[in-house]
């Protein structure tokens, strides 16, 4: 499958039967290279309810016809404004037309502050385990490193999308002991360098993850690999 980047936490992959977003982070992002306006997927899945992960995932949904995957929050929250949707809850998984999707555990929040004074909450951040053309994916979403990452490791990880930019989410040392637990064929690093309280050096992590056997490849916002 093709899995293509698309800045932040957002990726594009493309299945043997189905196009699915993950975290649409478009509008607004400046390191998107892409308008959401001519993206075009059949499944938009979302770690957890903050704008910069859910973003245009309403809009795609509406012109795409395509269904919403997240917790049982967000699946609700985005039912009642007509997209159809599938929501799952951490430890469940459910068996789709390209695949099976399995959420995680994340450490993190979720609320959508469409309204900064009210803040929405859209229940517990989460992680995606996505398992396709016999590839299996793992989209960290935001999170912390924890200890239980070695669950999510034992079914043997093609491909790991970790978060590297540090104050929200864990940061390159993290990340680095998040390889150990999880050991991965392939990660790519996200969540960085699209605003300045998350920059960071994905180069110098690759180059420590090397060191500890571990391989990172990061992909510039727009570039692909095959899985
Ligand atoms: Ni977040
Ligand atoms: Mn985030």
């Amino acid at each position: 499958m093709r899995v293509t980047y698309f800045g932040h936490s957002c990726f594009y992959l493309e299945t043997a039967t189905a196009r699915l977003i993950i975290d649409p982070f478009l509008t607004g992002n400046s390191v998107c290279p892409v308008k959401a306006a001519d993206v075009r997927c059949d499944y938009v899945l979302l770690s957890h309810g903050h704008d910069d992960h859910v973003g245009d995932a309403l809009a795609l949904a509406q012109r795409c016809n395509a269904t919403i995957i997240g917790n049982f929050e967000i699946s609700e929250y985005f039912a009642a404004r007509g997209a159809q949707t599938h929501g799952l809850n951490p430890g469940g998984g459910h068996n789709f037309s390209f695949g099976r999707v399995k959420l995680t555990l994340a450490h993190h929040s979720s609320s959508l502050g469409e309204n900064p004074l009210a803040p929405v909450y859209l229940g517990s951040p989460c992680g995606i385990l996505i398992t396709a053309d016999g590839r299996h994916i793992y989209h960290a979403g935001d999170t912390a490193l924890f200890l239980d990452m070695q669950l999510i490791g034992r079914a043997g990880l093609d491909l790991a999308l970790l978060p590297i930019g540090d104050n929200f989410t864990m940061g390159p040392d993290d990340a680095l002991e998040a390889l150990a637990f999880l050991k991965p064929k392939l990660t790519v690093p996200m969540h960085y360098n699209t605003w300045p309280v998350i920059a960071q050096d994905a180069a110098d992590f690759a180059r420590r993850a090397d060191l500890q056997g571990h391989a990172v490849r990061p992909l510039k916002p727009g570039e692909s690999l095959e899985v």
